[in-house]
């Protein structure tokens, strides 16, 4: 059944970066309280996450029941829709999640159902339990298969998030068992050199992604504190070129004025959510500094500056990055100024980007 869903890439916020197992219903409805303040959901952030450590025990039909940190899901997912935004759930094939919960083995047409039944929109689908990892790719993608299924027999739209690292080329087989995005490495950590790994060198392979199938880098540690300003708008302007998801996975509450820039700039958004859904990709590299280009719905190109260096670097772009013979417009996508022409060079800090959007002549 071909995809409705995630016509371009799912926003949202996540619990697991900034609260791991120390997740609550509290934290959760404080969590879409400040989606909706912050002004994070009207700039295009819609899913509220729970990640792993909602799960409590079965009872006894099998019914996997919340945890007492979760004393009544329908009544957290009514009070999430209630504010104009979507709700996402957590689990895995095996018998345990990789926190240690009870996962969905032996129990996933059951759990899919009271997936739908809470009311949620999205579940994450994690490759966890020793085992598990270990299986091989026909076991692993047929437990995907199994539960994409599930999700689809419920007859509730759910997106569906494959977590499984990347193994076995799922680009290639993502959308076949039902799924929206799929994970392409381990996990992020706030830190430049991971994030940059996963970003700019193992993003899967940009052909699988596009209109309701993407790539995952993981979710975004933008607001966390471990990276610095221009690390972090490295990470933006990555993870936008990339066409990746945008999850957020820091307090929601503790936004600081530069931090909710960054996540709102609506240009660098429209960018991620552009309607034709390339993932972009290199197109120079030289050393340490590397140029990107995405082809947009309009016929425009966004390229990218990148300096993966630890010393400033001066750059400069050529219409043939682009893929163009000329240049009419150059529009700077963090200021928004435009100008005629590109510039002779652009001076791009450490670990820093600039991004441009270019129309052909
Ligand atoms: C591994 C995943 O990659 C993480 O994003 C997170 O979901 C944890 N598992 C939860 O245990």
């Amino acid at each position: 059944i071909p995809s409705k869903l995630a016509a371009t890439p799912p926003m949202g916020w996540s619990s697991w970066n900034k609260f791991a197992e120390h997740i609550d219903d509290k934290t959760v409805r404080a969590m879409a309280d400040a989606m909706v303040s912050s002004g994070l959901r009207d700039a295009g952030y819609t899913y509220i996450n729970i990640d792993d450590g909602w799960q409590g025990k079965r009872d006894a039909n099998g019914v996997l029941q919340p945890n007492e940190k979760f004393p009544d899901m329908k009544a957290l997912t009514d009070y999430v829709h209630a504010k104009g935004l979507k709700i996402g759930i957590y689990s895995s094939q095996g018998p345990r999640t990789c926190a240690g919960y009870e996962g969905s083995y032996g129990h996933v047409a059951q759990d899919a159902k009271s997936f739908a039944d809470w009311g949620f929109d999205y579940l994450k689908y994690d490759l966890c339990s020793g085992e598990w990892f270990y299986a091989d790719a026909d076991t692993v993608k047929r437990s995907y298969h199994e539960m994409g299924a599930a999700l689809q027999a419920t007859g509730r739209e759910m997106i569906f998030s494959l977590c499984e690292y990347g193994r076995f080329d799922v680009g290639s087989w993502g959308r076949d068992v039902g799924g929206q995005l799929w994970r392409t490495t381990g996990d992020i950590t706030d830190d430049y050199e991971t994030m940059a790994k996963i970003g700019f060198d193992k993003n899967g392979d940009a052909a699988h992604a596009g209109p309701h199938g993407w790539n995952d880098p993981d979710m975004l540690e933008i607001g966390n504190g471990g990276m610095s300003a221009d690390e972090y708008r490295t990470h933006m302007t990555l993870w936008a070129m990339s066409a990746a998801p945008l999850m957020m996975g820091h307090d929601l509450r503790e936004t600081d004025a530069a931090t909710l820039a960054m996540l709102t700039n609506r240009r660098i958004i429209a960018i991620d959510q552009d309607a034709r859904g390339v993932q972009g990709k290199a197109v120079r590299k030289q050393g340490a500094l590397e140029i990107w280009a995405k082809p947009l719905a309009d016929g425009r190109v966004a390229l990218a500056l990148f300096n993966r260096g630890t010393q400033g670097a001066t750059m400069a772009l050529t219409p043939a990055d682009a893929g163009l013979s000329g240049i009419a417009q150059v529009e700077d996508q963090w200021s928004g100024a435009t100008t005629a022409a590109l510039p002779g060079s652009y001076s791009v800090p450490a670990h820093g980007a600039v991004m441009v959007v270019v129309k052909g002549r």
